[in-house]
């Protein structure tokens, strides 16, 4: 038997149909998310275009606490991003999955294809947000975290939302599928949480500045501290 297909896309073809059943008035969408310990989780996809209101503390406290101009790693469908561009902030919307960025496009964002390490920005930002399960992104790689030193104005901060191991399903590892495909694998974050700690204390490009545990998350946040030169 042939397994799924794996595809970059696997997550923007998830929310294209969730956007159209939301169009519906549907409640409910299922996103099927995959451990390599076999478990399989659902959860309600409805949630990638949910408004401020409706999201968890630690997202509202996440982008409560950007600055004037934001990148927002990893943004999706974009409902993070719309609600800073609503309160008048500058933000450039980066995803490496063409159709999520296609789906952003539609609602109005001018959202960028690529990852954080070859982004090239017109401007240092004063915050860069990984939210949504995105901390993995930052915590699983080094090269995203000197991309962070690259594309911050000194004084500006990284926001990342790292899930907490009892969300993990005893995997290390999580995929999500949709109809015949899947994407990649993604190596969840929260066994390296404390690695990350020692990795950026041990960096003078930044401190750490906050570290606030919620429910299933820990928001993290980390300052860059001095000037480094831009290319
Ligand atoms: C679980 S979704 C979270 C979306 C959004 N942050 C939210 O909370 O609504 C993860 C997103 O990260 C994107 N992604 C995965 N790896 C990436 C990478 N290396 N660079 C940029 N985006 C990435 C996926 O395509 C997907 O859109």
């Amino acid at each position: 038997m042939s397994g799924p297909v794996v595809s970059i896309d696997t997550f923007g073809r998830l929310l294209r149909r969730t956007e159209q059943a939301l169009e519906r008035g549907e409640l409910f969408f299922p996103e099927v998310t995959e451990w390599d310990s076999g478990r399989v989780a659902v959860g309600n996809a409805l949630r990638y275009f949910a408004t401020f209101e409706r999201w968890p503390d630690s997202q509202q406290d996440a982008v409560d606490a950007t600055g004037p101009v934001v990148l927002d790693v990893g943004a999706g469908a974009g409902r993070h991003a719309l609600h800073l561009q609503a309160s008048g902030r500058i933000v450039v919307p980066l995803d490496i999955d063409p159709v999520a960025v296609e789906v952003m496009r539609d609602r109005g964002l001018d959202a960028h294809l690529g990852d954080i390490v070859h982004h090239v920005a017109v401007a240092p930002y004063d915050t860069l947000i990984f939210l949504g399960g995105n901390g993995s992104l930052l915590v699983n790689a080094p090269d995203a975290l000197m991309a962070c030193a690259r594309l911050l104005r000194p004084g500006g901060r990284v926001i990342a939302e790292v899930g907490h191991q009892s969300m993990a399903h005893g995997g290390a590892k999580v995929r999500v599928r949709f109809e015949e495909y899947a994407s990649p694998w993604i190596e969840y974050a929260a066994a390296r949480l404390d690695t990350f700690r020692t990795m950026v204390e041990t960096r003078s490009e930044f401190r750490i500045t906050g570290w606030r545990p919620y429910r299933s998350t820990t928001l993290v946040t980390i300052t860059r501290t001095e000037a480094v030169a831009h290319p």
